[in-house]
């Protein structure tokens, strides 16, 4: 129960305008309920002749209670409207109220119900947008491949728990207990025995439906695992579709799709017939419930001990019927509410997960005049030391290159500039600040960053051009597309700079894409660069138009290239040889391999630089 209350208290506050309103008219509507019902008895009353009494009209400041004037003079117009104008249209007159009435009450719940669905839409969306601004600020680090799954599953199911719960949590404290309350009130006022006795027999009834409902949950929990493998399945499916199709394993992931898919289909089995079950049962034990207060109250009226009329007993009973609905919604939003706990739990791992990369308290001023420089850093992942006090220098407008194996640190060592993740030990340095000391958006607008992926987004070409920088004119994107050899192959496709190019650029060839995302840096127009493979994807024949289209952007910028073909490099004014996260190397090209070293056996292990 604190559980709920903290989550509305951290989601409401934005709709208590609305919450208000709907909570008025539920209590409107409760009321409304229990006086259009009441118009059951002068209805039977006639129906049955049995008001044999004759009424005067008392005046409404005689000293009895409001309530029995009220009653005595209703009781008289009616008995005076028979006689003058018979019992059927007295009948008809009774039946156009009760419409009316009903009227009433219908559009005062709709009215409860119209309000809330801003609420619910509203949480709803707060949730979601939080959930997505949450995952933009947190570090690369904090999505390893297994969470995006996760994450997805959290953004829509999770988030569907919680407003169910949020829904159910509403209707529980501000809906059910009125309703209930009312009734009761109502039921107490018509008969106190009849009540006291109804209060002795539900409890029981409530508790047999309790336990029905509770076998309910288990099975639904393991279900929505279920439901969470197979969606991870799907998204397997979605991105590894090309490495499935060459390996002909359609057969494989289908064959395993539908073991999952027919595991939960018999669970799902399982569930709903038990869910039937409820339903059946509930009206089973309802009208037990009701049978025994129709005996017990029946047993007053025929003992003639005067507690209670036949007609007030009709209206008693079903006033007792509208108890049922409430009290059975009651019980079951404990249910939901307790699976959206859950629910928010899972969100909130994400919405409060710890951002290790922190903005600096006191930012200070960034330029970039002199040079960059790495100094004794120390870095892990998890466990084992990735890079080991590293130390280099990069001066302004130079370029270095890392080399190395794969595996010995050459992106982590890239990645550590933009802070995608920090080290734990040492420094990095631009001109003398400390890159911890200046905020992260001015660190990062120094930098331009091409890898071996293009990342592209499901947007035209002028949008996947003019993605990192506003305000952009359209001759300044044709200009950096024309430097970056992509402005041909655009401008063959149909619509030009405005045509999409596909989920992730699925449409272009490797290169092509490669040439976007340079296009894209070159707009950007960085001081520093990092090329961090970005030429090791592609063939040899679109290879060289990025190679042509990487130097036009190298031009008068510091770059840090990073390259898998030795021969890229062979140009850059220091070279770093990295062995298991250490520099074990450096000096330009010649002289590295000159030293018949490590370098040189790199080198020489590619045979197509050997030739060259
Ligand atoms: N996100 C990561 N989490 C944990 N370990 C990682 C991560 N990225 C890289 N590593 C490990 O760090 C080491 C260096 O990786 P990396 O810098 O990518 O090497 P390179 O770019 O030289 O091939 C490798 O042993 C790799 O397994
Ligand atoms: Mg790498």
């Amino acid at each position: 129960m604190k559980g709920i209350i903290h989550i509305l208290k951290r989601f409401l506050p934005p709709y208590k305008k609305h919450l208000v309103l709907a909570f008025v008219f539920n209590i409107l509507t409760a009321i409304l309920n229990v006086f259009s019902l009441a118009t059951i008895i002068p209805i039977l009353q006639v129906l049955f002749r049995v008001n044999t009494e004759t009424y005067t009209f008392m005046p409404w400041n005689s000293d009895t209670s409001l309530i029995d004037i009220a009653l005595n003079n209703l009781n008289w117009y009616i008995t005076r409207l028979i006689e003058t104008n018979g019992a059927s249209f007295t009948l008809m007159m009774l039946a156009v109220i009760l419409i009316g009435m009903t009227l009433l009450k219908t559009g005062s719940a709709y009215l409860g119900s119209y309000f809330v669905i801003p609420i619910r839409t509203g949480v709803v969306k707060d949730i979601r947008d939080r959930i997505n601004d949450k995952i933009l600020s947190l570090p690369i680090g904090f999505f390893t491949e297994e969470r995006k799954g996760d994450i997805l599953s959290r953004i829509s199911g999770d988030v569907n728990e919680v407003e169910n719960s949020v829904m159910s949590s509403l209707d529980m404290l501000f809906k059910n207990p009125l309703l209930i309350l009312i009734y009761l009130t109502t039921m107490l006022i018509l008969s106190w025995q009849l009540t006291l006795f109804v209060l002795v027999v539900l409890p029981g009834m409530g508790f047999i439906m309790g336990r029905v409902g509770r076998s309910l949950k288990r099975k639904s929990f393991e279900a929505q695992n279920k439901w969470g493998d197979l969606m991870s399945q799907v998204e397997e499916t979605l991105s590894g579709l090309r490495v499935i199709k060459a390996f002909n394993a359609e057969g494989k992931i289908s064959e395993r799709f539908h073991a999952g898919s027919n595991q939960f289909r018999r669970m799902s089995n399982r569930i709903a017939r038990r869910q039937q079950l409820a339903h059946p049962m509930s009206e089973l034990l309802g009208t037990i419930t009701i049978a025994i207060v129709l005996w017990f109250g029946g047993s007053l009226i025929l003992g003639g001990q005067g507690v209670i009329d036949a007609a007030t007993f009709i209206y008693y009973l079903t006033i007792f019927y509208s108890i049922i609905n409430p009290a059975k919604e009651f019980s079951k939003s404990a249910y939901a509410v307790q699976r959206g706990l859950a629910s928010m739990e899972r969100i909130d791992r994400i919405l409060e997960a710890e951002n290790p990369i922190v903005e600096p308290q006191q930012p200070v001023p960034l330029t970039f005049q002199r040079e960059i420089a790495y100094k004794n850093i120390w870095f892990r992942y998890n466990n084992d030391w990735v890079i080991r006090d590293v130390s280099l220098q990069i001066e302004k407008g130079k370029t270095i290159a890392l080399v190395g194996q794969s595996g010995s640190g050459k992106s982590t060592m890239a990645d550590l500039l933009p802070r995608f993740y920090d080290i734990q030990q040492g420094g990095i340095y631009i001109d003398d600040t400390n890159i911890k000391d200046v905020r992260l958006h001015d660190l990062r607008s120094l930098i331009g960053y091409v890898n071996q992926d293009a990342i592209l987004f499901n947007d035209t070409f002028y949008n996947n051009i003019a993605f990192g920088v506003s305000n952009v004119e359209e001759e300044q994107v044709i200009k950096a597309a024309r430097i970056a050899n992509a402005h041909e192959f655009i401008m063959a496709t149909e619509k030009g700079y405005h045509t999409n190019i596909g989920d992730r650029g699925g449409k272009l060839s490797g290169g092509q894409r490669q040439r976007i995302s340079i296009a894209r840096a070159i707009l950007k127009n960085p001081q520093i660069l990092i090329l961090d493979e970005a030429t090791s994807a592609l063939d040899t024949d679109s290879e060289r138009l990025v190679q042509e289209a990487l130097e036009k952007l190298m031009q008068n910028r510091t770059t840090i290239v990073i390259a898998h073909r030795l021969s890229t490099i062979k140009n850059a004014d220091e070279i770093y040889v990295m062995r298991e996260g250490k520099i074990v190397e450096s000096g330009q090209h010649a002289a590295l391999y000159a030293q018949g070293g490590y370098y040189t056996k790199l080198c020489d292990s590619q045979s197509e630089f050997s030739e060259s």
